[in-house]
């Protein structure tokens, strides 16, 4: 359409897009492959082979740190600068604070690819990156902020998509979470202490955590559903009231969610139950942007046969719909009492990582590439059919394996002889879980190879195409 369109004489900046786009099928691919090491440690621990910075309390901060903010992050990123610009109708701001966001980024992964394997921990889940690290994710996101809101402020629509509203929520909240969770005493270069300590650490610690599912592993990748999967489908947004309905519940609804990470623990009593009552409530915005994004088919359902892009974006919102309606339901105290401390946990986290974030972000970079690469499509579409394919088997096992062995664990470990005696010792629990074990690790390199067949098609297309830059148009009178 756009071409039909007089222009503008200037182009979009899609060189540090491209950059980013390229960089987060390379850590999706590094960040699986230390995901498919530990979980072959669960199954074999002999794999650590007794080398400190191989051992799996050291690997796992590294799986998540380079999932999470390597692979999702960049994600994040690239789509980000991607989607507002095309919105706004206008190139980023500041190309140059947009090249630092991207080697500072890289910078920071490079950090935590070197300290965390060393041992070198701030020992908070998600936030483990040391001060100095720290205040450099600091710089980055803030120019990060500045290029983002700096666009939108110079746009040419009238209007600010929805999709900028979600990318622009995360933007605030992940600087609000990552400044107040990280305030600490450094004593050296590489250790420091929490300014917070006791239960008030562990709040201020669960605040973050949650909100990190709730903003880097939700908000982002919402905004992305909001832009990608109308543009795929070539329809519009089944609700555009749904959406700002939808954005308003869930930035109120998450903030206050976190406690439920701490049931039964010495937290008060009533701040958990606060936590409980908010997680039901975060079901309804959450299925009402499932199906926000699932309605927008409407009319198109047949282009699901056909499309394996649209399939992977599509099915994402399955996932996401599913962990949405668990997660709630692990927050009830009664049912977390049986699932806290399991695998169970891991599923849920699963079923929303690899087949929400993950199937989201790889439909979105399917659909970036080709226009970033001047192609009319991916070199491979069979490619991606098979990717989904493999991807959708490997999810299912890996998570049906973790509830059954999560909720077997936790029955075995509640179970009593009538003498009030436990029933089972702890290692009869674990030798019961060493079947589902192994089944990860099959479900787990499923996923891996499928990534493995995306980096794949990526060079592939990028070798048969030419870098180029859009040509922004005029605005479209009928818009203003
Ligand atoms: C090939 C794919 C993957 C495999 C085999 C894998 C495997 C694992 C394993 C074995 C653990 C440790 C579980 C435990 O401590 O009991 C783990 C934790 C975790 N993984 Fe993955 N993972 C994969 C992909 C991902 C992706 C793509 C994401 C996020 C986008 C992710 C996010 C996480 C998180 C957040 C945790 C911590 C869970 C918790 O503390 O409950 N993983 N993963
Ligand atoms: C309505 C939405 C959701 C609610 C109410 C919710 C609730 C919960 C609950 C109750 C737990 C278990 C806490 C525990 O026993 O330790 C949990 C863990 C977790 N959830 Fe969710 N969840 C939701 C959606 C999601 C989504 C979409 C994702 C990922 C994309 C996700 C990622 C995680 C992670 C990473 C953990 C493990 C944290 C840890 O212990 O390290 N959640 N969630």
């Amino acid at each position: 359409m756009s071409t039909t369109r007089p222009l503008t004489g200037e182009t979009y900046h899609y060189k540090v897009i491209r950059q980013l786009t390229v960089m987060t099928v390379i850590w999706g691919f590094v960040g699986m492959l230390v995901g498919v090491f530990i979980a072959a440690q669960l199954a074999w621990p002999a794999l650590n082979f007794d080398i400190p910075w191989l051992t799996y309390s050291r690997l796992r901060p590294l799986h998540t740190n380079a999932v999470i903010f390597a692979f999702g992050g960049t994600g994040l990123i690239a789509t980000s600068f991607y989607v507002v610009q095309r919105t706004c109708q206008t190139p980023l701001f500041s190309p140059a604070l947009a090249s630092f966001v991207f080697w500072g980024w890289q910078l920071v992964i490079l950090s935590a690819v070197v300290t965390l394997p060393l041992g070198i921990t701030q020992s908070k889940e998600y936030a483990e990156l040391e001060w100095p690290v720290d205040l450099l994710i600091t710089a980055v996101w803030v120019a990060y902020a500045i290029v983002f809101f700096g666009t939108v402020a110079k746009r040419k629509t009238p209007h600010i998509y929805v999709a900028n509203w979600f990318y622009g929520a995360f933007i605030i909240t992940i600087a609000v979470l990552h400044i107040f969770n990280n305030l600490a005493l450094p004593v050296t270069g590489t250790k420091s202490y929490s300014l917070y300590a006791g239960v008030q650490d562990a709040m201020v610690q669960w605040w973050y955590g949650h909100n990190a599912v709730g903003f880097f592993l939700t908000a982002g990748f919402l905004g992305m559903m909001y832009y990608f999967i109308p543009k795929q489908a070539e329809r519009p947004v089944y609700s555009y009231r749904l959406s700002i309905v939808h954005f308003w519940a869930l930035i109120f609804t998450y903030m206050w969610a976190g406690p439920h990470h701490l049931h039964y623990t010495a937290l008060p009593d009533w701040a958990q139950s606060v936590g409980m009552v908010f997680s039901l409530i975060l079901l309804a915005p959450s299925w009402g942007g499932m199906i926000n994004g699932i309605m927008t088919l409407s009319g198109a359902w047949h282009k699901l046969r056909t499309d394996p892009i649209l399939k992977f974006l599509i099915v994402s919102l399955s996932f996401y719909g599913m962990s949405t309606f668990e997660g709630p339901m692990m927050s009830i105290k009664t049912v977390n009492a049986l699932s806290h401390y399991t695998d169970w946990t891991v599923g849920h986290v699963h079923s929303g990582a690899l087949g929400w974030v993950g199937f989201i972000t790889m439909g979105s970079i399917y659909y970036l590439l080709p226009r970033l690469f001047g192609r009319t499509q991916m070199y491979s579409v069979r490619a991606i059919e098979a990717h989904f394919w493999i991807a959708t088997i490997g999810v299912v096992l890996y998570i049906a394996a973790m509830w059954i062995a999560g909720v077997t664990q936790g029955l075995m470990w509640r179970a009593t002889n009538p003498d009030g005696t436990l029933t089972y010792a702890f290692i009869e629990s674990l030798k019961a879980t060493y079947p589902y074990y192994y089944i990860r690790v099959l479900g787990g390199l499923l996923y891996l190879s499928g990534m493995g067949v995306m980096l794949w098609n990526m060079v592939m297309t990028i070798r048969g195409g030419k870098a180029v830059d859009a040509p922004v148009p005029r605005l479209d009178p009928a818009h203003a």
